[in-house]
């Protein structure tokens, strides 16, 4: 069976980190999760390594986590998950981390990015965090990053409504740094990483540090959104919907 996440060291100490469940949108299963955060974790304790990138398939992203996994409150609920170890990682890394987003970027597909210190997009990024639609609540520290971002009004539309960007939305308010080509997106993603990469070190570290602010109320954020997730997570309300999503019929045509 094919890496549903391959890592890739490439030349100038950038290392790529690709997400490859095509079949399933690049949806995030605990393996996943868990090969992602080693890279994350690698990476920092590597002096080759200066910068990483994540990369999707044609046309999407990610899906955002597998919501297979979140039916029945999975053993230890969304605080003993994969996911969550992921994201306090994410949150941790020194590692400058660039994305480069074509097509869907759902969930944590798109709250990934808000940790990122450089994102490219294709024209085809479609960003949504349908977090409350699904009767959960937003994570990775998605509800103190993206009204900083955006301001408290336009993070409501996204996080509470589950509002749709497109790229040149995405532009627009500051998600995202250039819009690219698909078939230049990795390229030039890799390229920027490359240059962050090539950087003194550790005035790189110092100053993305001071660039980023406080990184206590990042995770204090995380965490509060954890235990609130976890709580959604039990409730009748969430597994619905999420019952919903998996048991869709399918087009008569498919069967
Ligand atoms: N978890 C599990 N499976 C997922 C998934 C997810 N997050 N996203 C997509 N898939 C699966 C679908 O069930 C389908 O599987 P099947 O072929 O075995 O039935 C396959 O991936 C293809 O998805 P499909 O919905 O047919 O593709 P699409 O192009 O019509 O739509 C999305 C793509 C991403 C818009 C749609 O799949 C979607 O809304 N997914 C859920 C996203 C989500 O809510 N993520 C969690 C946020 S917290």
């Amino acid at each position: 069976m094919a890496e549903t996440v391959t890592i890739t060291d490439l030349e100038g100490g950038v290392r790529l980190i690709t997400l490859n469940r095509p079949q399933k949108k690049n949806a995030l299963t605990g393996a996943m999760y868990d090969a992602m955060r080693e890279a994350l974790a690698g990476a920092d304790a590597s002096e080759n390594i200066g910068a990483v990138v994540f990369g999707g398939q044609p046309g999407m992203f990610s899906a955002g986590n597998d919501l297979a996994d979140f039916m029945g409150g999975a053993a230890g609920g969304f605080s003993a998950s994969p996911a969550l170890a992921f994201i306090r990682q994410l949150a941790r890394t020194r590692t400058p981390m660039v994305a480069a987003i074509d097509g869907i970027a759902v969930g944590i597909g798109a709250t990934l990015s808000l940790h990122c210190d450089l994102v490219y997009a294709s024209p085809a990024a479609r960003l949504r965090m349908p977090f409350v639609e699904l009767g959960l609540v937003p994570e990775a520290a998605s509800s103190y990053l993206l009204p900083l971002r955006v301001g408290r009004l336009k993070a409501t539309e996204l996080l509470l409504l589950s509002q749709p960007l497109n790229a040149d939305e995405a532009l627009a308010l500051g998600l995202v740094n250039g819009v690219l080509p698909a078939d230049m997106l990795l390229e030039q993603a890799i390229a920027q990483a490359a240059k962050l990469a090539a950087l003194p070190r550790g005035a790189l570290a110092a100053s993305r540090a001071l660039i980023r602010g406080d990184q206590a109320q990042v995770e204090a954020a995380l965490e509060a959104e954890a235990r609130a997730f976890d709580a959604q997570l039990r409730s009748p309300e969430s597994q619905e919907r999420l019952a919903a999503f998996l048991s869709r019929a399918k087009p008569a045509s498919s069967a």
